[in-house]
């Protein structure tokens, strides 16, 4: 039986979000300099998106390996696109993190996830799912949406369309670093930071809106007027052109 709108990862716009995705790149390269390699390791990058940040990561570790995983075909073939100088380097997975992944258990040294972690809805599962192909003594570094995360867009949301506030889970700290220990891993932290990001208003606020942020909900929706009404709705409700982003940080090892 198909799952129903709104409980399954859904397919993104890969090419128009490497065009956009400005914000998640700046954070990502961040996150990945927190991440300690020599360098010819093999990485998972748990949601690669169009490859804007698993780039970063080939360009600076020329010998290492990476698996780029994610849920959403289209944004996998943007990503092959842009990586495609890197061979046989890359391995291109798409799967679901909210399962099970299709992946040997100990068979990466690392993992990498940004922007990514609050699009699947069971926590406790996920950190089950990225701990099996961690080897003991590999690192977890990852940012996503934390608790607080894009206020002003859930209450817009609230009163939109049928009130579904998203498919999002936004969690917090303490609560990350339970699911963790009871995953497997140690030596953990886990903090929030606040990322406000202002947009040119207008059409390409609505374009940010539309592949980035909505998507789920467009997902739902069943004609393009419909789904462009509902951007709109969107963008009228909120005060300013304006997300307040609220990251959470994740660093972790998994235990040997
Ligand atoms: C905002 S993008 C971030 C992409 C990239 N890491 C970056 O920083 O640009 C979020 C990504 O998470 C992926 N995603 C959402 N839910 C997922 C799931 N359950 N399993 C795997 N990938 C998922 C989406 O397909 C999308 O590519």
């Amino acid at each position: 039986m198909a799952d129903a709108p709104g409980t399954r990862p859904h397919d993104w716009d890969g090419t128009t979000y490497d065009r956009v995705a400005d914000p998640m790149t700046r954070w990502g390269t961040n996150v990945l300099g927190r991440l300690p390699l020599r360098g010819d390791e093999t990485v998972l990058d748990a949601g690669c998106g169009s490859g804007r940040v698993t780039e970063q990561l080939l360009d600076r570790l020329p010998e290492s390996r990476v698996i780029a995983l994610d849920a959403s075909p289209s944004m996998v073939a943007a990503a092959r696109d842009r990586l495609a100088r890197f061979g046989a380097r890359v391995t291109y997975v798409v799967a679901d993190l909210g399962r099970p992944l299709p992946l040997e258990p100990a068979s990466v040294d690392a993992i990498l996830s940004t922007a990514t972690l609050h699009w699947v809805r069971d926590h406790d599962a996920l950190f089950g799912h990225l701990a099996a192909p961690l080897r003991p003594g590999g690192r977890l570094v990852a940012q996503c949406g934390g608790a607080g995360n894009i206020a002003a867009v859930q209450h817009a949301l609230a009163s939109i369309g049928d009130g579904w506030t998203g498919p999002w889970t936004f969690a917090t700290p303490e609560d990350t670093r339970t699911r963790l220990e009871a995953a497997g891993f140690t030596d953990i932290e886990t903090w929030l930071h606040d990322e406000p990001e202002r947009f040119e208003p207008g059409e390409p606020f609505r374009e940010y809106l539309r592949t980035v942020v909505l998507g789920a909900h467009l997902e739902r929706l069943g004609s393009d007027a419909e789904r462009e009404a509902f951007v709109d709705a969107v963008a009228a409700a909120l005060p300013a052109a304006e997300i307040g982003y609220v990251r959470l940080n994740i660093l972790a090892t998994r235990a040997g």
